[in-house]
C-alpha cells in the first residue's frame, strides 16, 4: 500500500520486505496453538537463578562501569573468554580477532555493510538462514544458489557457481537453519580448497555448533582454511569469517554474538558497527560473562543438548507414526530443525492454512530461499521450544492436515 512515507523511502528500505506467511505465523501466538514455527530455545531452561546472581556480582563488583558506554569491539573480558573457548574447537584466535555483536543477526548485518554492493552476487545454500537472506537483501544483494543434500552443500556443484564470481559465500556448516543437515568432512575439505582457488571468501555462520547430539565434531571451515596459523608478523586469519552466538547457548534475549576475522577486518567493521549501535550493551556483555564462569555454559550445554535429543527423537518417532509415506525428513544429529519435503503436487503454504485450522503451525520453505518458489513443497519444523507431549500431539494434528491435503482417508489417532 502507498502511504505519504513509502515515496520518500531509500531504495534499500523499499528491498527489504516482509514474508507473505508473516500475517499466518501470527496467528501461532494463540495459545492452542502447537508451534513447531518459531526458532526459540527451551525457555524453561533459561538459567533464571545464575543470571540472577550475575546480575548482583556485576552491580556489587562493577559499580556504574557495568551500566557506562562501553568499547565498541565489546567487553575485553568476554573476548579473551571467547578466544580461549573457540581454541578448544583449534579456532587459534587471539582478541584482536573477535569482535561482539548484538546477536549473530548484527554480525550478518555487518557483514552486508562491509562487503555487498548493489547488484553483487552472494553464493547461498538452497535453502539458507532466511534471515540472512534478509538482512542482505537490504544491500542490494543478488544470488547464485547451490541445492544441498542430507550431507550438505552439494560441493560437486560448486565450481560452476563459483566461475559466476560471487562476492563471498555465505554457509551454515552445522545442523543447518533450516534443513538441519551437517557439511560432511569431505565437502568441507573441497568446499575450502574451492574458496581458495577462486579467492572467494567463505562466511561461516555457526550457532548451533555446540549443540551436538551424537557423533563426532566435524572441524570448521576456518580451522581447514589453510591460512589459519600463527605468522611471525602477527596472527591473521585467511579466506573465513566466523560468526557465533550465545542465544542458543545460553539466551537469545541477551543480543549476543560474536565475529572472528583477520584484525584489518575487525577494524573495519568496529567502524561500521559504531554507525550502528556504539556497542552492544556492556551490561549483558559483563553479564554473560560472570554467568560462564566455572565451567557454567559447558554444564548448561549438556543439559541442553540431552533435552534437545530427547525432543527431537520424539519428533522422529511422531513423523514415522503419523505422516504418510510419501513425505520425508532430515534426521539432524544437533541443532533446532528438521526438514520435511512433501510430494509433487502438495504445497506448504496450503497445507499451513490446513494445519492452523488444526491448532499446529510450521514454516514454510520457500522464506529460506533466494527463490521462494523452490520451497513451495518444504517445511521447516522446530523440536526446541515445545515439551515432548506437545511435539507428538502436534505432530498428530500436522499429519492429520497433511491427509486432509492429500486425497485418501483420515486414519483415527492412536493415543494423543
Ligand atoms: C543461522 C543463524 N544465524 C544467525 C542467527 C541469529 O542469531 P542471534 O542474532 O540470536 O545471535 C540465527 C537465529 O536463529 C540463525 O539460525
Amino acid at each position: 500500500m502507498s502511504t505519504p512515507w513509502s515515496h520518500r523511502y531509500a531504495r534499500r528500505a523499499k528491498a527489504a520486505t516482509s514474508s507473505a506467511i508473516r500475517e499466518l505465523l501470527k496467528l501461532t501466538q494463540r495459545p492452542e496453538v502447537i508451534s513447531f514455527a518459531g526458532g526459540l530455545p527451551a525457555a524453561e531452561l533459561f538459567p533464571i537463578e545464575r543470571f540472577q546472581e550475575a546480575c548482583r556480582r556485576v552491580l556489587a563488583e562493577h559499580g556504574p562501569a557495568a551500566l557506562q558506554y562501553g568499547a565498541t569491539e565489546g567487553y575485553t573480558p568476554l573476548r579473551e573468554w571467547i578466544a580461549a573457548q573457540m581454541a578448544r574447537y583449534g579456532i587459534v584466535a587471539a582478541v584482536d580477532n573477535v569482535l561482539i555483536t548484538s546477536g549473530s543477526q548484527q554480525a550478518l548485518d555487518l557483514i552486508g555493510k562491509l562487503l555487498i554492493n548493489a547488484g553483487d552476487r552472494l553464493l547461498v545454500e538452497a535453502p539458507s538462514y532466511l534471515g540472512a537472506l534478509q538482512a542482505f537483501n537490504t544491500y542490494g544483494a543478488e544470488y547464485v544458489s547451490v541445492p544441498t543434500d542430507h550431507d550438505g552443500l552439494r560441493t560437486d556443484l560448486l565450481e560452476e557457481a563459483l566461475r559466476s564470481g560471487p562476492k563471498f559465500m555465505y554457509i551454515l556448516p552445522n545442523f543447518q537453519n533450516p534443513s538441519g543437515v551437517t557439511l560432511s568432512r569431505e565437502r568441507r575439505v573441497a568446499l575450502v580448497g574451492l574458496a581458495d582457488k577462486y579467492g572467494i571468501p567463505l562466511i561461516e555462520d555457526d550457532p548451533y555448533g555446540q549443540l551436538r547430539f551424537e557423533g563426532e565434531h566435524l572441524p570448521s571451515l576456518l580451522v581447514l582454511d589453510r591460512d589459519n596459523q600463527l605468522r611471525d608478523d602477527g596472527y591473521r586469519l585467511g579466506n573465513v569469517i566466523y560468526l557465533s552466538t550465545f542465544s542458543k547457548t545460553l539466551a537469545p534475549g541477551l543480543r549476543l554474538g560474536w565475529i572472528v576475522a583477520p584484525p584489518e577486518v575487525i577494524a573495519k567493521l568496529v567502524q561500521l558497527k559504531q554507525g550502528s549501535d556504539l556497542h552492544t550493551s556492556s551490561f549483558a556483555q559483563a553479564v554473560a560473562y560472570e554467568v560462564v564462569q566455572e565451567g557454567f555454559l559447558d554444564q548448561h550445554v549438556r543439559t541442553i543438548r540431552q533435552i534437545y535429543r530427547e525432543r527431537r527423537d520424539v519428533m522422529l518417532a511422531a513423523l514415522e507414526e503419523f505422516f504418510p509415506a510419501s513425505v520425508s525428513w532430515t534426521r539432524p544429529s544437533g541443532g533446532l530443525f528438521l526438514w520435511v519435503t512433501l510430494p509433487a503436487g502438495m504445497d506448504a503454504p496450503r497445507l499451513l492454512e490446513a494445519a492452523l485450522k488444526e491448532n499446529v503451525a510450521f514454516v514454510p520453505g520457500g522464506s529460506f530461499f533466494a527463490e521462494p518458489e523452490k520451497g513451495l513443497r518444504h517445511l521447516r519444523l522446530n523440536f526446541s521450544y515445545c515439551q515432548p507431549e506437545q511435539i507428538r500431539e502436534g505432530i498428530r494434528r500436522l499429519g492429520v492436515a497433511l491427509r486432509r491435503q492429500m486425497t485418501g482417508p483420515v486414519p483415527v489417532p492412536t493415543a494423543a
